[in-house]
């Protein structure tokens, strides 16, 4: 028990999906998940633990931004022993080839929040994602003919820069595809604490050329990518 988890050790399998929304954790556990049961409901940041394809597996919501998402793992990493932490999000496109529904496997994530300058000191950390949880969202991305992109992803902590595409900066001409809130600390800590992360995001709006997703389209590809994370997380 924490101030922001109700469940008792042992109540989260080792593996557990991250969406940053609570009611995509509950739809997440009540459509894929064999014998979903409510672990945390602390604030409504739903947990849930079940089990896909016969193993067990948890989902909890992080909320939204790295300030929060780093309490959710730190306590799940260090309270509940997680072991492989898989962030399933959308993004914000900065490349004009990802397209609205790709899904971006971010295998980096660059960021401008201080949550990752803490402890460095003069040098500048690169939060990677495990590379075995990387290379396997990608093969099994591709066998399914899965439309995905690996790269570098921004994490920010402003969601309406004041300056519009501009507020990028130099990161799309340096490879920089996508922009999300979360990434970023979850990789941090999973390399603090020895732990596997990877984070999946279906591009739901590009900043550049301005389409976005509708709420049809949104449900499908979120499928898709759950169903990968899913795969992932269990090692099937
Ligand atoms: N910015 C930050 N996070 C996001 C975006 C965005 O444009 N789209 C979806 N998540």
């Amino acid at each position: 028990m924490t101030p922001h988890n109700h469940a008792k050790p042992g109540d989260y399998a080792e593996a557990v999906l991250l969406p940053g929304d609570p009611l995509r954790a509950k739809w997440i556990a009540e459509t894929f998940f064999e014998a979903p049961k409510l672990v945390n409901s602390v604030r409504n940041c739903l947990g849930y633990t079940g089990s896909w394809k016969g193993k067990p597996v948890s989902v909890q919501a992080t909320g939204m931004g790295q300030p929060s998402l780093s309490i959710y793992v730190h306590e799940l990493i260090n309270v509940y022993g997680a072991k492989t932490l898989l962030r399933v999000g959308t993004c914000g496109g900065l490349n004009a080839k990802v397209k609205v529904r790709d899904l971006i496997l971010a295998q980096a994530a660059t960021t401008d929040s201080a949550i990752v300058k803490d402890r460095f000191g003069p040098y500048n950390f690169a939060p990677i994602a495990d590379f075995g949880l990387l290379r396997a969202a990608a093969e099994k991305a591709e066998a399914a003919g899965m439309r995905f992109h690996a790269g570098n992803m921004l994490s920010s902590d402003i969601f309406y820069h004041a300056d519009g595409f501009a507020g990028y900066g130099a990161l799309p001409e340096h490879g920089v595809i996508g922009v999300e809130m979360e990434a970023a600390a979850l990789y941090t800590l999973a390399a603090r604490f020895g732990v596997k992360a990877l984070t999946i995001c279906t591009m739901t709006d590009c900043l550049i050329t301005k389409e976005e997703i509708n709420a049809e389209e949104r449900q499908t590809s979120l499928k898709d990518m759950v169903t990968l994370a899913l795969d992932v997380a269990i090692g099937a």
